[in-house]
């Protein structure tokens, strides 16, 4: 099951403000290990899975690219990201990445931020996109960390320090969180089974990568120190064999 929770109107704005507001976790911690991992994109064919507000799309803009699809399941996410981009480069597209036709040999670069735990057979999704790239081709992508989507109310406290409870990790399964709204869905994956069904579709892993703050980002915002505890995102760069 498909839930398309950012066209809920209060979810919707809130994300929007969140977004909108002060740097967060994709400008200060995610962003910066995408971009260091991201290969060229001049004059390159590239699909966006999740674009939601189009944040990424216009970063790619920079350089120059062939095209760009921007795909979302939210209709509200592409208005906003379309009425904020003037480029005849994108095209947006309004599907799950589910039912998305990827083809064959298409796309030189296939990138997504924080969208894939929102899917439930990634397996599935890893080959379509192995089939959908090019030979060579990139495959860059952030998601939720398998140690936060196998949690629900995990902070405690013990003798001054955090700790991060985790339930049920093997238990690959749709965990309901309230974000905003009650009981946004989200389907938890063993890191094992991110990493195997990434290699089962013939991916070579390059980069593994678990975003921590370091000392300067932790002076500027000491909010983060949650972030010391345990690791909030897991990126992944790969690359069609
Ligand atoms: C956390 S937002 C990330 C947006 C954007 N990639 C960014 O980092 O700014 C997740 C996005 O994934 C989209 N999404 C969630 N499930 C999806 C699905 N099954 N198919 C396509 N898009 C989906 C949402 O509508 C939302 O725009």
């Amino acid at each position: 099951m498909k839930q398309n929770i950012y066209d809920h109107p209060n979810f919707f704005s809130r994300y929007k403000a969140l977004r909108d507001g002060d740097k967060g976790l994709n400008e200060l911690l995610e962003q910066p290990v995408m971009k260091s991992l991201l290969l060229p994109v001049q004059d390159k064919t590239i699909l966006d899975m999740g674009c939601g507000l189009g944040h990424q799309v216009r970063e790619l803009l920079k350089q120059n690219p062939k095209k760009i699809i921007g795909l979302d399941i939210s209709q509200n996410m592409l208005n906003e990201a379309q009425s904020r981009t003037s480029s005849s480069t994108v095209e947006w597209i309004c599907s799950a990445l589910e039912d998305y036709d990827f083809g064959t040999n298409r796309f030189d670069l296939v990138i997504s931020s924080m969208t894939l735990h929102y899917i439930e057979n990634l397996n599935l999704l890893f080959q379509k996109i192995y089939n959908g790239l090019k030979s060579g081709g990139q495959f860059l992508f952030s998601m939720e960390h398998p140690i936060c989507t196998a949690a629900l109310k995990p902070w405690e406290e013990l003798n001054g320090e955090k700790y991060w409870l985790i339930n049920r990790y093997s238990e690959e399964s749709l965990r309901k969180q309230d974000w905003f709204v009650k009981d946004v869905e989200k389907y938890h994956h063993q890191l094992s089974t991110i990493v195997n069904g990434l290699l089962k579709a013939g991916f070579i892993i390059k980069n593994l990568e678990e975003p921590s703050p370091a000392q300067e980002l932790l002076q500027l915002r000491p909010d983060f120190e949650q972030h010391i505890h345990r690791p909030p995102i897991v990126i992944l760069n790969v690359e069609k064999n």
